[in-house]
């Protein structure tokens, strides 16, 4: 997903990319200003390419526990280039179960100008005015992808939607937010696939003030974007994510049987500890250094905790690795 650069080109995309971040900082719901040069330029080679790798584990933690299974229509509103089209389409195995990919954005220049880069989208329709209503229904999911943030509430029509696909800048603030539409969410009747593996109250709105669910990726990336992030005081090493994946439909009972992590792992002294999310409380999945030997395990995955874990206080001590 990461386009050839040529090696002169790159001091241009640095200045690029950090007018577009100024940008979203001094307008943090602002509409992306996709009429301009420098803001194709820097969502093209810097926005889109990270916000896919995003997206593709997104779709990967969906897979994980059956989230797609039946859905075949996928409307993906304020779509700028189409990332997370992109991103559903690069599954496999999902691809051959779209039906058909809708993709709009208030900006129909945000989509033209990405145009090139839709051929590996399955029947796709691309609109400039769209009643949400009309293409919603049983096997339809309803995608935001970073594009909440920039309006204040679900556009009239999501109800119409078995499935919301929602991601979030993974900032305090937009994340807390949406623990607040996943709350809102549940009071109205829908369930949640991922991350949570339950629908108790989440644990990181209720008992801290600041903290919001997150999710990290790695990140692999050409020669000349290692470059570009000399020129550039953000490094994307990894990058994270805040997201939803959201059904009218129970999940299968077995999610009820996972915990996800939903923190880094943390050395401290005679413990490795490591948030872990299985119910309404903040709990830590504990390794003592002197019964085990520590696992360094990736933010965002499900685990199946062992039957033998001592509860103390707010951790879970393992007395066999995961
Ligand atoms: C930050 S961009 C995200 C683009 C893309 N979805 C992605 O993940 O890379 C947010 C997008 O939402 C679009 N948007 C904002 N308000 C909108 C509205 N009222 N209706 C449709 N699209 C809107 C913007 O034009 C912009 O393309």
């Amino acid at each position: 997903m990461f386009p050839e650069l040529p090696t002169e080109k790159i001091s241009y995309l640095a200045e690029s990319v950090l007018k577009l971040s100024d940008y979203y900082i001094q307008n943090p719901n602002g509409e992306t200003p996709w009429s301009e040069k420098y803001c194709q330029v820097a969502y093209r080679h810097y926005y889109l390419p990270l916000n896919f790798i995003r997206l593709k584990n997104v779709v990967r933690h969906g897979q994980d526990v059956g989230f797609f299974d039946g859905l075949k229509v996928f409307v993906d509103w304020g779509c700028g280039p189409g990332t997370a089209s992109l991103a559903l389409a690069a599954d496999a195995k999902l691809k051959t179960q779209i039906e058909k990919q809708i993709l709009y954005d208030i900006s129909p220049a945000a989509v033209e100008s990405f145009s090139d880069l839709h051929s590996d989208l399955v029947n796709v329709q691309k609109l400039k005015t769209l009643r949400l209503e009309s293409a919603g229904g049983k096997s339809s999911c309803l995608v935001f992808s970073y594009s909440l943030t920039e309006i204040n509430e679900l556009p009239p029509g999501w109800e119409q939607y078995e499935a919301l696909m929602i991601a979030e800048p993974s900032t305090s603030e937009d994340g807390r937010k949406l623990l607040l539409l996943r709350e809102m969410l549940i009071k109205k009747g829908y369930y949640m696939w991922a991350p949570c593996t339950h629908q108790n109250a989440c644990p990181l709105l209720v008992n801290s003030k600041h903290d919001w669910c997150h999710d990290r990726a790695a990140v692999t990336a050409p020669a000349w974007f290692t470059q570009l992030e000399q020129m550039l005081p953000m490094k994307n090493k990894t990058v994270t994510t805040s997201y939803l994946l959201v059904r009218k439909t129970p999940p299968l009972a077995k999610i009820g049987g996972f915990a996800r992590l939903v923190g880094d792992s943390l050395e401290e002294k005679g413990k490795t500890r490591q948030l872990v999310c299985r119910g309404p409380q903040r709990e830590f999945l504990t390794w003592m250094h002197k019964s085990i030997e520590p696992q360094i395990l990736p933010r965002g995955e499900l685990v199946t905790l062992p039957d033998d874990i001592e509860v103390k206080s707010n951790e879970l001590r393992l007395k066999s690795p995961l």
